[in-house]
């Protein structure tokens, strides 16, 4: 297969944009992502994507922010971080994990740390099987290992939560629960859906956002950390919540999770037609757009007319991100309150980790992963105030 690399910033917003462009990224990774959300294509994607978009809005992820957050937060600050000492890695899948569960509708029954393991454990060979095309393991073995991890994920997470949505749909009333597997469910026969796709429906949302937002919350934590070096500095930023927000967006523009989209046009083979690349990373530091300084944190930058501060880090057009809204929150404007906005869920992990003085730990160097792409961090050890964590 040939391939043509965009990246220039209006040119992908085109491709994006173009319905006879297909998503082509998880091609080979069929195994978990055949006819989930991201991968479906034309009235199908459409079909799904107005569904899920039916529960996935801003006034529930408002609501969702202000009510379930704080106490799920809470609860994993009482397992780890107690002793003073912890590793952002680990905190951060922990509570994005269980983040994407709820909105998946994968019930965790014992909320227990184990229970958060196991889905982890999960996600992780899932992650491994949707991104099939780039591993260098013996793809049949990744696809043997997705499959169990299937089977394992239908058996002791998705049977029970599957269960309790049909009891709760077939007693009627208002008190469904608000998640993507409940939409699936109760439009199952309408969609045609059969319970496989469903499965992977589950699978592909649990990925979605965990990486991601994890991701996302440390390199926002590392920008913060290498302008204000400073404790006492960092500390004042607290009293600015909105400023913070803007830190955490300008992070999302320089480190995006998915640094590359892959499209192909409809009808074309995918072993002989031509991949469009789309180099969302460059385009969000094109200098003719986010000028001369665009690698340079600046949380004070002008965006241009048109152009979101985190660029096309959530992507753009008929793919574009479901959980935006969730992770990144609104765009603050001269008439926010900051009393009442809706800052997003990585903004809140910012702002929580610094509320408790979170400060990187001298003794023990955060470890940047530089052979892929992504230049995530694979170990980045925090040290948090005294007893601040309980
Ligand atoms: C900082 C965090 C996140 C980033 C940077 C991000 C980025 C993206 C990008 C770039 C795409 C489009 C991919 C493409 O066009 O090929 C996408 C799609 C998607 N994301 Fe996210 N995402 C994040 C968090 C989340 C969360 C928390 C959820 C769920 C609650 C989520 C759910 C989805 C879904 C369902 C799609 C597929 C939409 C479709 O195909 O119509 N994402 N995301």
């Amino acid at each position: 297969m040939n391939e043509r690399v965009v990246t220039d910033y209006n040119e992908i917003s085109k491709v994006l944009a173009d319905r006879s462009m297909r998503q082509a990224l998880y091609d080979e990774g069929g195994v978990v992502m055949a006819d989930v959300l991201l991968t479906l294509h034309g009235a199908e994607h459409h079909k799904r994507r107005v569904l899920e978009f039916s529960i996935l809005r801003k006034d529930y992820f408002a609501w969702y922010e202000a009510n379930v957050f704080p106490p799920a937060l809470a609860q994993v600050f009482r397992t780890v971080g107690t002793d003073g000492h912890m590793d952002l890695v680990d905190f951060g899948y922990r509570v994005t994990m269980n983040l994407t569960a709820d909105f998946a509708g994968i019930d965790r029954p014992e909320k227990s740390a184990a229970e958060t393991e196991r889905l982890l454990r999960l996600v992780k060979i899932f992650s491994e099987g949707a991104t099939l095309v780039h591993s260098t393991r013996d793809k049949e073995q990744v696809r043997a290992e997705v499959r169990a991890g299937l089977e394992e994920l239908r058996t002791t997470f998705h049977a029970p939560s599957v269960a309790r949505r049909k009891e709760a749909l077939a007693r009627g009333g208002d008190d469904l629960p608000r998640d993507i597997l409940t939409l699936l469910l109760r439009d199952q026969e309408k969609l045609g859906l059969s319970d496989d796709v469903i499965l992977r429906e589950m699978a592909f949302f649990l990925q979605a956002g965990s990486h991601s937002t994890a991701n996302s919350m440390i390199h926002a934590l590392h920008e913060v950390f290498l302008r204000w070096p400073d404790l006492d500095a960092r500390r004042k930023l607290l009293d600015d919540p909105l400023f913070l927000q803007r830190c955490v967006h300008e992070s999302f523009r320089l480190h995006p999770a998915s640094p590359v989209a892959w499209r192909l046009k409809e009808g074309e083979c995918p072993v002989s037609g031509q991949r469009v690349v789309l180099d969302l990373a460059a385009a969000n530091r094109q200098a003719d757009l986010f000028g001369p300084t665009a690698d340079v944190f600046d949380p004070d930058r002008e965006y241009p007319k048109g152009i979101q501060p985190w660029g096309l880090t959530f992507g753009f057009g008929m793919h574009m991100c479901l959980g935006r809204d969730l992770d990144g929150g609104l765009v603050s404007g001269p008439d926010t309150n900051p009393a009442d906005h809706q800052y997003g869920i990585v903004t809140q992990l910012v702002r929580a980790l610094m509320a408790r003085d979170v400060r990187p730990d001298p003794a023990r160097p955060a470890i940047q992963d530089t052979t892929t792409v992504r230049k995530n961090f694979s170990s980045y050890p925090v040290l948090l105030a005294p007893g601040a964590s309980s």
